[in-house]
């Protein structure tokens, strides 16, 4: 009798632990093919910008990274940083210097532009946790003044793997689980939205308002 007992319990077991695994194995293909597509290639349309190289430009674009938290993401030096919660994560935030490991060097000024206003880096895939949909509002200037900068930056050395979630960040995917914030900002921008110009920094309403939109 105990055995029979142990013997059917064996099977309900054996069965839940294969349906665990079918389930797994479900949501792990869902959530490949979906994390894929978000952070895979996009084609957006990028207007440009004039970008100046003078002094007093890359000071004010260098105040606009450090208002805009570039920093607290990329660091003080914006030459990046790694962090990994096994299984789940790997992100790395990169390194904007010219240095090894880092976009400075290779990045044109389109590629600038779509990844801090759209969202879409260098390589034309969508960026994790970048919140460009912040950015997309900042005003020409500003962009162009916080470009200066970046292509001001010394060179830092900094090589990281790249951004990517890892099995139990899959089967979180379809499942809802994971943050908001992970998900590639270039799905929801609306990249043809008119922005406005920035108006003259100081204590108004308008200029007010743009830091809140932005
Ligand atoms: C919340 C953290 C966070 C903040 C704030 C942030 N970034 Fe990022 N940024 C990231 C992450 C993470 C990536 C890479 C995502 C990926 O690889 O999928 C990224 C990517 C980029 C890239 C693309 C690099 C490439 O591969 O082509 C640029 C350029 C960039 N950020 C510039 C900025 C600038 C400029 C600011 C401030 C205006 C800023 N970021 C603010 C997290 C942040």
């Amino acid at each position: 009798m105990i055995r029979k007992i142990l013997k059917w319990i064996g099977i309900v077991l054996g069965n839940l632990i294969g349906l665990l695994v079918l389930a797994f194995a479900i949501l792990y293909i869902i959530g490949t093919v979906k994390w894929n597509k978000l952070h895979g290639k996009y084609d957006v349309p990028v207007e440009m910008i004039t970008i100046s190289t003078d002094q007093a430009s890359i000071a004010r674009g260098e105040h606009i990274a450090t208002i805009r938290i570039c920093k607290e993401c990329h660091t003080e030096t914006l030459s990046g940083q790694f962090a990994t919660v096994p299984g789940l994560v790997t992100l790395s935030i990169p390194n904007l210097t010219s240095g090894a490991g880092g976009v400075g060097d290779t990045n044109t000024d389109e590629d600038w532009v779509r990844a801090i206003r759209h969202g879409v880096g260098h390589d034309d895939r969508g960026l994790a946790l970048m919140p460009s949909r912040v950015f997309y509002y900042l005003s020409d200037h500003d962009l162009g003044v916080l470009i200066a900068y970046l292509k001001s930056l010394p060179p830092v050395d900094n090589e990281m793997p790249p951004t990517d979630l890892g099995p139990l960040g899959r089967v979180m995917l379809p499942l809802g689980q994971l943050p908001e914030a992970i998900v590639p900002n270039v799905t929801v921008i609306d990249h043809y939205a008119p922005r406005l110009v920035a108006p003259k920094p100081g204590v108004t309403v308008e200029y007010g308002e743009y830091l809140a939109n932005t």
